[in-house]
């Protein structure tokens, strides 16, 4: 047998600055998976297009993305670290999916309808079919395993819904992937520090720290963080800001929450709130000293980019060509 891995396809936008929360709750994972699984990840240039862009800013950040995912420690030559618009199989596969979704389907998709109000005046057709060029991402790799958060679980379902459709129609063609869903200590959910009941997200309330914050910013941050009424330092579901502070540290110290929590028994807010702000600009300290250097250097990530490209290319293909074959295109 040539690989017996399952195949883990991971796709991230490239858009704007990824937060702690993206950090603990896939990027710090990622050197785990190289081990098990035959990981693809795939910058989704294309999709972010179905928002109004700014071209330059556009590029900067997908070379951004490349260099902080090398820069957590993904080896490339293990896995295959990718831009979509660089694997054309990517469309070719969408537009052939496109005629097997239906109109309805594509329609009932929760994130298609909130963007949609979101902004009124950009509802453009790759809006709609997004989905359907995510499932074009995932299908064409033969994916077992797709991390997805909550508002990622509708597509994923539509993928299957399309993959199904499709072996069902012609022969068994695609394979039907599964959510992966990291184990708890693995998956931690963090929320925003401003509102704690809100996960976090590349807001503008403040409330977001970023992978690539300055520690002066970082210590800003969580001494701003909203807490709770009361004094303790103790994990609770009815103290949304304590115990997310709690997770956090625990997830960068590597200490279990009780741990923690014993930590501070008898101490004040204002003071653990400090701590965990330290424990993150350690935690971010070498990430962020081998983001500087990567992207600085042109000529190793046009490397990494190049051979992504060949790799996905060639795995891509092999699908693409059997799905044309399949339904009757001359090859
Ligand atoms: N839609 C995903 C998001 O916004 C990004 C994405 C595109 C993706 N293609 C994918 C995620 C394939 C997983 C698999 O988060």
């Amino acid at each position: 047998m040539e690989n017996q891995k399952k195949v883990l396809f991971s796709g991230i936008q490239p858009s704007g600055y990824l937060t702690i929360g993206n950090y603990l709750g896939a990027l710090k994972n990622f050197v785990k998976l190289q081990d098990q699984y035959d990981c693809f990840y795939c910058v989704v240039d294309l999709h972010s297009l179905t928002i109004s862009q700014v071209p330059a800013q556009l590029r900067q950040n997908t070379y951004n993305l490349i260099a902080l995912y090398l820069a957590c420690g993904l080896d490339y030559k293990k896995n295959t670290l990718f831009i979509q618009s660089h694997v054309p199989a990517h469309c070719e596969l969408a537009w052939a999916l496109s005629c097997y979704t239906m109109y309805g389907e594509a329609r009932r998709m929760t994130q298609f309808k909130e963007k949609s109000a979101k902004h009124p005046e950009n509802i453009n057709v790759g809006l709609f079919s997004y989905p359907v060029l995510m499932a074009a991402d995932i299908l064409l790799y033969q994916a077992d395993l797709v991390p997805v958060g909550d508002d990622q679980k509708q597509h994923l379902e539509l993928t299957r819904d399309i993959a199904t459709r499709f072996n069902n129609k012609y022969s068994p063609t695609f394979v039907v992937p599964e959510p992966y869903i990291p184990s708890k200590k693995d998956g931690a959910r963090i929320m925003d520090l401003q509102d704690p009941e809100k996960k976090m997200s590349k807001s503008d309330n403040g409330g977001a720290v970023m992978m690539l914050d300055s520690p002066d910013d970082i210590m800003r941050k969580f001494k701003r963080a909203v807490t709770d009424s009361g004094n303790e330092i103790k994990y609770s579901t009815s103290k949304h800001g304590i115990s997310n502070l709690l997770t956090i540290y625990s997830a960068f110290t590597g200490k279990s929450i009780l741990e923690c929590e014993k930590e501070f028994e008898g101490k004040g807010y204002g003071e653990f709130k400090i701590k965990v702000a330290e424990s993150v600009i350690e935690g971010l300290k070498p990430i962020q000293a081998e983001y500087a250097r990567i992207i600085k250097d042109k000529q190793f990530l046009e490397e990494v980019i190049a051979e992504g490209k060949q790799k996905a290319t060639y795995a891509s293909y092999k699908t693409l060509r059997k799905v044309y074959r399949k339904i009757g295109l001359i090859l």
